[in-house]
Parts: structure tokens; C-alpha cells; sequence
């Protein structure tokens, strides 16, 4: 068999890495297609080293550009590409403009696409991650569903056909490195359990400037110190907006991106994590931290039923989420058991 994968953000290439790692060890060829979206190293680079994932075999340098621009550059970009290789399957991963242009790219060319991490819904159709991933989930051929909730969400779409739980790859991966970072603090001017992790990048929260303004105040003002790791959107439009993110006082401790694994440090010595990103939310609850989300709603809604994770936009409202206590009992485990990956591989095969 042999399987096409197309990525281009950061959190595909999370995602990847323990696809890779399954493809790797069996005899099935595994081909990687670099859209280009995210470019920086420490948005794309850096993950494929640290993760131990192969160089792409073919990288499109796509780049940034408006929604129409960038998609439409990956899909006149992305045949020829299929035309050399045609594989079995093309492998398309979450939610970004990345999946929809190569689902779509592959569907026209009647190659069988599979969507891992299908069936996810915010249900919110202001956010282009949700346009990316009821298209590119209608388009599939077979969807790679990571929780009940995903599989129940394609049933009432009439997908039920086309749909397999196989648990979530994101665990497998989370869990791994979390294995191997366990006693290696990460390096910052804080306590451990003193601080907050904060990530902000969604255009809901980046683009109106007073908005904006609210949220990094709100964040200044949390009642600890926050570590804010600062996508290069968020650096770009308080720029633009001339919205101050140091601080006299040290509140906020502004960085750039982190890696995976020293994420992953970050958020083991925190107390708790404030963000707007998917995969954070979950990677605070699968490591044991409280997690305080700036939207509205969320696709990963097991995170906020258990108790660990609640949404808000009332930044005024942290101090007092932040600090409040871990969820007691033990936590439920909706996301499998960090071998999702084998059953991708096994589901493709078959
Ligand atoms: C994208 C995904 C989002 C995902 C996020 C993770 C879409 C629609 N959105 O959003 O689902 O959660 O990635 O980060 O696909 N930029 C750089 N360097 C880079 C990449 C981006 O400077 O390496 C800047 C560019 O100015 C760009 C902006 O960041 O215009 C936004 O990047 P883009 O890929 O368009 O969307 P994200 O906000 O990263």
C-alpha cells in the first residue's frame, strides 16, 4: 500500500508524527507532501526534528496569503504532485486550509481520500476550520474518527457508512513525550505550579483590536505570572494595532513558539493553561492541568464535561478560573489509549 500524507500547519504536524512512526514500521510506502503554510522553524522545522519525523518528500512552499489565495496556490500546486505518485490513499489531517485543498485536489482526481480526526464540529460557522472540516469530512472516502462524540456528529451528517473510531493520534504522541520530558523541568524565571501557559492565535481573538487589547490585559492581569508563547499571527497584529505585550511589572513573559517537547514541559510545570488553540486544551487535560479556553465553544467537548477545561470571553473572569482546583476522581480517558496511529495504519490497509 502505499499512502500520500498532506500536511502543512503545526498541529498536522503533531498529528503526523505517530502516523509516521506506524507507517514506519510496517512495509507500506508513506509519502509526505509540506504544503508550506506554516514556514517559520519554529512553527514547521522544528517539529519534524524534535519528533523524529522524515524530511517531506516534496515540499509545495506554499506561504501566506489570504484564505482563497493560499488554498488556491496548494490546489494548482497539489495535481501534479498526485499525478506522480498516485497512491492508494491520500491522508489528510484535522482542519486547516491544508486538509480542504488536498482532499479536494485528490478527490477530483478520483484518488481515495481519508480524513484522520474527522467528525469534529464547533458548530461555529465564523471559524474556517469548521468550513475546512465538514467539506473535507463530505469529500473523504473514509473518516478516521477520534471520539464517540465525532463518530455520533457523522452519523446525524449521514456519514455513518464511511466512519471508524480509532481513537486519537494526538494522545499517542502526547503520551510519549510526556514519558520522555517526565523529570526535565523546563527552563523559565517561575516556580513550578506558579505559572500559566497562554497561547492566543484565532482571528475571533486577534483581529478586532479592542478585542485584542481586552484579552492581553486580561492576561496581565491573571492573578499569576503568564508564559505567552506568541504565534507569529498574534505578534503581527499587536504590531499592527499597537498593542503593548511587555510588561513593566513581569506579568506577562512573552516567547516565542515552543517546540512539542518543550511544550509539553511548559505546561507540566504549570499551574493550568489559557488558550484559544484545539490541541492545547487537550494536551492540558491529557497531562493533568486546568485549562481556561477563550471561546465560545470548543469541538473537544469531553475536556469541558469532565471538568477540566471551561470557556469563557470574559477575561475579567481568570484570576478566578486559573486558580481554581484540579477536577477531583480520576480522569476519563475519551481519547483512547495512545495507539491510535496502529489502527489508522490497520483501517488504511484494509
Ligand atoms: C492555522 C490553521 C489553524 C491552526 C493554526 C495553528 C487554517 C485556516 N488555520 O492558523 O486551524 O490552529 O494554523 O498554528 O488553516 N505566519 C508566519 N509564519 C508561519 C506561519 C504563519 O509568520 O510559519 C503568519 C503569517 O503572517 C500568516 C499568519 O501567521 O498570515 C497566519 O498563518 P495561517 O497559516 O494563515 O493561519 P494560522 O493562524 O496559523
Amino acid at each position: 500500500m502505499k499512502v500520500l500524507s498532506i500536511v502543512g500547519a503545526r498541529p498536522q504536524f503533531v498529528k503526523l508524527a505517530p502516523i509516521a512512526e506506524a507507517f514506519a514500521a510496517t512495509d507500506h510506502e508513506h509519502v509526505i507532501v509540506h504544503t508550506g503554510q506554516h514556514y517559520d522553524k519554529n512553527m514547521s522545522d522544528v517539529f519534524f526534528a524534535d519528533l523524529k519525523i522524515p524530511a517531506p518528500d516534496v515540499h509545495l512552499g506554499v506561504g501566506s496569503g489570504s484564505h482563497g489565495v493560499q488554498t488556491g496556490a496548494m490546489l494548482s500546486a497539489m495535481d501534479a504532485v498526485l499525478d506522480e505518485h498516485r497512491p492508494d490513499w491520500v491522508l489528510v489531517y484535522g482542519d486547516t486550509n491544508s486538509t480542504v485543498a488536498g482532499a479536494l485536489s485528490a478527490v477530483k482526481m478520483h484518488l481515495p481520500v481519508a480524513h484522520l480526526e474527522a467528525g469534529l464540529r464547533s458548530f461555529n460557522r465564523r471559524m474556517p476550520e469548521e468550513h475546512n472540516r465538514v467539506l473535507t469530512d463530505h469529500a473523504a472516502d473514509i473518516l478516521l474518527a477520534p471520539t464517540q462524540v465525532a463518530m455520533d456528529h457523522l452519523a446525524n451528517e449521514g456519514l455513518k457508512e464511511r466512519s471508524r473510531l480509532v481513537g486519537d493520534v494526538m494522545t499517542d504522541v502526547c503520551f510519549r513525550v510526556r514519558d520522555a520530558v517526565q523529570d526535565k523541568p523546563f527552563d523559565l524565571p517561575f516556580k513550578q505550579g506558579e505559572y500559566l501557559v497562554a497561547t492566543i492565535h484565532r482571528p475571533d481573538n486577534t483581529d478586532d483590536p479592542e478585542h485584542l487589547a481586552g484579552i492581553i490585559e486580561g492576561l496581565a492581569n491573571a492573578g499569576r505570572p503568564v508564559v505567552l508563547l506568541a504565534h507569529p499571527r498574534l505578534v503581527a497584529k499587536c504590531a499592527e494595532h499597537g498593542i503593548k505585550l511587555e510588561r513593566p511589572d513581569g506579568s506577562l513573559h512573552v516567547r516565542e513558539p515552543l517546540a512539542y517537547p518543550e511544550m509539553v514541559q511548559a505546561v507540566l510545570g504549570s499551574a493550568g493553561v489559557v488558550t484559544d488553540s484545539g490541541g492545547l486544551q487537550k494536551e492540558a487535560f491529557l497531562l493533568g492541568r486546568v485549562c481556561t479556553t477563550l471561546r465560545p465553544e470548543t469541538e473537544w467537548v469531553e475536556t469541558v464535561d469532565s471538568g477540566w477545561n471551561v470557556l469563557t470571553m470574559d477575561v475579567s473572569k481568570l484570576p478566578e478560573l486559573a486558580a481554581r482546583p484540579a477536577p477531583s476522581g480520576e480522569r476519563p480517558t475519551p481519547y483512547g489509549d495512545g495507539h491510535a496511529a496502529d489502527r489508522v495504519v490497520a483501517a488504511l490497509a484494509e
